[in-house]
């Protein structure tokens, strides 16, 4: 288990460090980057660069992303030549849900229900087959990421016996600086954020704000700023067992 390995470690805030450390500890199988379809995709390009196309990286496709976050997706995968694990929801639960409650439940009584199966049931999936994730979470996006460190235990997803870290290699970027390395590397990008879309999840969640917003707002743009995580980074709401 190398999950406690780097107590010691000393702290790195340049992504590109943070990333090479991780493949270093974890290797390419025990490890991979959660891609969102987003600007996180700086994360894709960097890592490429130290490990070329075998860079793992895994998407969680809802079933409700934009067609033209499905399209980057294959953008990314031919422009890098690599990858790209596409993880679909359970089909027996996501069946049961729409039976249920319809197609627009979130709208109603919360996205959390439709997150869960959508999106956390498939990452606990593939988590399971890890030992470390890389996510781009920034401590900029959301009043509830302010303290990210760059790596962390995972609480949400660990197993009893089972540490599973968490590598937020951006956590201390701001949106100006992800958008700097974008220009800067000719890095291909969502075009729905030229649409005023700076934050971008699922097509019925999601929606362009004005420069004056917080790219959080076009997100769940119903519910409080501090209910913002779907479960993905559900331990952003309780404290994080901190490394950096
Ligand atoms: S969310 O929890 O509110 O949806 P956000 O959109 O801020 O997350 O993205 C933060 C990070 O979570 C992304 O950089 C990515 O690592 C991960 N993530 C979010 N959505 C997905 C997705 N659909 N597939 C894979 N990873 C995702
Ligand atoms: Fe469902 Fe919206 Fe969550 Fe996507 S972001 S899984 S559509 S509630």
């Amino acid at each position: 288990m190398r999950g406690k390995d780097f107590a010691d470690s000393p702290v790195r805030t340049d992504p590109r460090e943070v990333l090479e450390d991780a493949f270093r500890r974890f290797g390419l199988e025990r490890l991979a980057i959660s891609f969102s379809g987003a600007e996180d995709v700086v994360l894709v390009d960097m890592a490429s660069r130290i490990v070329g196309r075998n860079v793992p990286v895994f998407s969680l496709d809802t079933g409700r992303l934009h067609a033209e976050t499905y399209r980057f997706l294959e953008a990314v995968r031919e422009r890098y030549g690599i990858e790209i694990e596409v993880l679909s929801p359970d089909a027996a639960q996501l069946e049961r849900l729409v039976r249920t409650k319809g197609l627009f439940s979130f709208y109603r009584d919360g996205h959390a229900e439709c997150c869960a199966v959508r999106k956390i049931q498939p990452l606990r999936r593939k988590l399971g087959e890890l030992e470390a994730w890389i996510t781009g979470q920034r401590q900029d996006q959301s009043v509830t990421r302010t303290e990210l460190p760059v790596e962390q235990v995972d609480s949400a997803f660990s197993m009893p016996g089972r540490l599973l870290t968490k590598f937020n290699p951006l956590a201390h970027w701001r949106s100006e600086d992800v958008w700097a390395y974008i220009r800067e590397h000719d890095v291909p990008y969502n075009p729905l954020h030229d649409q005023g879309m700076r934050s971008i999840g699922c097509e019925p969640c999601t929606r362009a704000i004005a420069a004056h917003q917080h790219e959080r707002e076009g997100r769940w743009w119903w519910e409080n700023d501090d209910d913002k995580e779907c479960g993905l980074h559900a331990q952003n709401r309780i404290p994080a067992r901190a490394v950096a």
